[in-house]
């Protein structure tokens, strides 16, 4: 039975009843969702996924979490994060899962010091995101971070504190109106704050971006100075950016 219930995907689609949740692997597809993920270019090594979920959906995708996982989740006070937290863990179990021919809740995922998330005995980077019940993954042999964020109105004056001096008027000409100004700098930095697994423990002022919002493309310096490629996606309602090393 565990077997059963837990098949990658593809399987479950082909062979068992419906999928209870929502697996948006183009958002620009998911028609019957109010929920629109921005689109990102997605190199070809790097595997993406962004999933939408339900109170009733991520319950019933518990079941592929680990039994230490679950523990953490019932350690977590707030509702909502013990759902994005299940979320995030269900996206990634389920690419990792389609990815290495194994069963979701047997894929190896160890949390580094850092905080963030490795597949041991594998050379794969992986990065995930969440935001209410949106989740979004990625993975690849070259480094990776993910963020996600719900764009919502905030005071203006934020925008001035994540940015270095140097890039305050290539930020400010950006032809975009203030909240997605600011949701867009703040995730293409914290994917490249992510990607090299300092998080927010290094200030976002310290990441230099040059953003171009035709190719929705950053070149961006993190603060040890190594240079990151980051593309990224904006909709009426989230700013999504994924962080990529550059090839050697
Ligand atoms: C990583 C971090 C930026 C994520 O912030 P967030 O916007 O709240 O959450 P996101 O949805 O974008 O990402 C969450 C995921 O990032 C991953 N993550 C955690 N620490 C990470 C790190 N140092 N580097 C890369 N990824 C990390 C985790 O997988 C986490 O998901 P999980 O907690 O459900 O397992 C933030 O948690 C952080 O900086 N952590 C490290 C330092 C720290 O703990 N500071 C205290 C808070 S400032």
């Amino acid at each position: 039975m565990r077997f059963v219930d837990c098949v990658c995907r593809t399987l479950r689609t082909a062979l068992l009843e419906p999928l209870p949740w929502s697996f948006i692997p183009d958002p620009a597809h998911a028609v019957d969702s109010p929920i629109r993920i921005p689109s990102l270019h997605i190199p070809e090594d790097v595997h993406y996924g962004s999933f939408v979920f339900s109170r009733e959906s991520t319950r019933n995708w518990m079941q592929i979490l680990t039994e230490e996982e679950l523990d953490r989740r019932e350690g977590m006070r707030n509702e909502q994060r013990r759902r994005s937290f299940t979320a995030g863990r269900i996206a990634l179990r389920t690419m990792l899962a389609e990815h290495l021919g194994l069963a979701p809740v047997d894929v190896p995922l160890i949390i580094e010091s850092s905080g963030r998330l490795a597949c041991q005995g594998s050379d794969l980077h992986l990065s995930l995101a969440h935001s209410g019940d949106v989740a979004v993954a990625a993975f690849s042999t070259r480094n990776v971070g993910i963020d996600l964020e719900q764009i919502r109105p905030k005071p203006a004056t934020l925008l001035d504190y994540i940015l270095a001096d140097e890039e305050r008027d290539h930020v400010h000409n950006l032809d975009l109106d203030a909240d997605r100004t600011l949701f867009l700098c703040w995730t293409v930095k914290e994917a490249v704050l992510k990607a090299n697994g300092t998080g927010l423990r290094r200030s976002p002022r310290l990441v230099r971006t040059s953003i171009d919002t035709a190719s929705s493309h950053a070149e961006v310096r993190d603060p040890s100075d190594e240079t990151w490629d980051v593309h990224f996606g904006l909709s009426d309602q989230f700013a999504a950016a994924l962080a990529v090393e550059r090839p050697a």
